[in-house]
């Protein structure tokens, strides 16, 4: 028998075997400072781009009052245990009320994390004889909510609506010998590349099959339709997603996330999420600090307006200097680039060292080998001249790229990655 821990030692997973090359610089980085456009990344000024603070809210005086205000009122603590138990509040009710109103849905349920709140949706919604029927790129946190299904699933081709009407055929007939019923899940905005999920067509295929809809609109909420309530309403099909899903960690800066749907679903969902009946309920700071950035949300249009502007701006620029920003419709602003992953590594440590850009960087397996995708988050924060100066680091940066700059560079990094 084998002790499980020498498994452990011999195999620190996907990511974890990069750690002595990159933890501290590419992954785990420190930045510092408020967040904005310019934090401090060992020790040295960067214009930050990886951070979802879309509207900029993090640091509004108002949010910030908001969030200080809640916790000399009540601590970091109040209130104590899960909802069901000792944990609920007016105000938890009144930010739920709010966002149902906001979105457009009858109701709404506050989820402490965005995470554990969307696998324990899954789990609740279905039962054994009900087939899911999902994006295959979908959100690690909509994957771990399929993997507690103890029925059948099926994974569609990344918003490809055809591969979704074939696994619908499959999943209409598995259904009909279950008894079950169908439930697709997609996303708002794919965080990766930065597409909106393609719910308008989806929702059509709703005339010829029966399912119903959870969406995942983490980036959307926020960011896109007219009020900011997301994918759904700029794409005019928030009324057929059955199950709305946001969370406060991107555009709201917070901490939390929701559910919304119709009053019966709400009801029933609030008396069978395990993640919420089992765990503490969302402290005050986040309620009431919600509460404040739903209101800003809803009276300062101007921050999505500013959002916009800023990414338009970049996107264009990038796309006029000539580079890959794949098929993104959303701000999440991909730049794909040809090369290894030492190369990659080499060009992210002269963008941070040399330009003081700060990004996310993405290489094999998330995306396929030799290529890299360098992401940039816009944000309301951003200003033009952050965007001049990136445009300019990143033309500068693919010249060394295809001069063999990294190239040179990297073969130290690979030797001493034993490549
Ligand atoms: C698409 C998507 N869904 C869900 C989550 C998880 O939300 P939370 O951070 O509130 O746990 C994230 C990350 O924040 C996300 O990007």
């Amino acid at each position: 028998m084998r002790d499980i821990f020498d498994r452990i030692r011999e195999n620190k997973g996907p990511l974890g075997k990069w750690a002595s090359q990159a933890e501290g610089y590419f992954v785990f980085p420190k930045l510092e400072g408020h967040i904005s456009n310019r934090m401090k990344f060992q020790g040295k000024e960067v214009i930050t781009w990886s951070i979802n603070d879309y509207l900029g809210m993090a640091n509004l005086p108002e949010v910030i009052k908001a969030d200080a205000d809640a916790a000399a009122a009540h601590g970091a603590a109040y209130p104590m245990g899960a909802r069901m138990m000792s944990g609920h509040t007016d105000f938890h009710e009144q930010l739920q009320q709010e966002l149902a109103a906001f979105v457009n849905k009858e109701a709404a349920y506050l989820l402490n994390f965005g995470y554990q709140g969307i696998m324990s949706a899954i789990d609740a919604l279905v039962s054994k004889d009900d087939i899911i029927v999902y994006d295959v790129d979908a959100h690690a946190c909509i994957i771990d909510g399929v993997r507690l299904h103890m029925g059948k699933r099926f994974t569609f081709k990344h918003n490809d609506v055809e591969s979704l009407e074939k696994n619908l055929e499959r999943a209409t007939k598995m259904a009909e010998q279950t008894g079950g019923g169908i439930l697709v899940i997609s996303e708002g905005v794919f965080g990766m590349r930065g597409e909106q999920g393609k719910l308008k067509e989806i929702v059509e295929l709703k005339k010829k099959f029966n399912f119903r809809l959870l969406v995942d609109d983490a980036h959307g909420f926020g960011t896109l339709g007219k009020t900011g309530a997301g994918a759904g309403e700029e794409q005019g099909v928030q009324d057929d997603i059955d199950v709305y899903f946001a969370t406060f960690a991107k555009s709201m800066a917070g901490i939390g996330a929701f559910l919304a749907a119709d009053q019966e679903i709400i009801d029933y969902l609030k008396y069978n999420l395990r993640s919420q009946m089992f765990a503490k309920s969302l402290p005050m700071i986040y309620v009431k600090g919600g509460l404040k950035r739903l209101e800003l949300l809803k009276t300062k249009p101007e921050l999505k307006a500013k959002l916009w502007e800023n990414v338009n701006a970049l996107q264009n620029g990038l796309k006029d200097a000539g580079f890959d920003i794949g098929t993104t419709t959303s701000c999440v602003t991909p730049v794909y680039l040809k090369g290894s992953i030492p190369e990659a590594m080499a060009l992210v440590k002269d963008l941070r060292e040399n330009y003081g850009i700060f990004c996310s960087i993405v290489v094999y397996p998330v995306i396929p080998k030799g290529l890299i995708l360098l992401r940039l988050i816009p944000t309301a924060t951003h200003t033009m001249e952050d965007i001049e100066i990136t445009l300019k680091a990143f033309s500068s940066i693919r010249e060394r790229l295809e001069n063999g700059t990294y190239k040179r560079l990297s073969a130290a990094v690979s030797k001493a990655m034993g490549e």
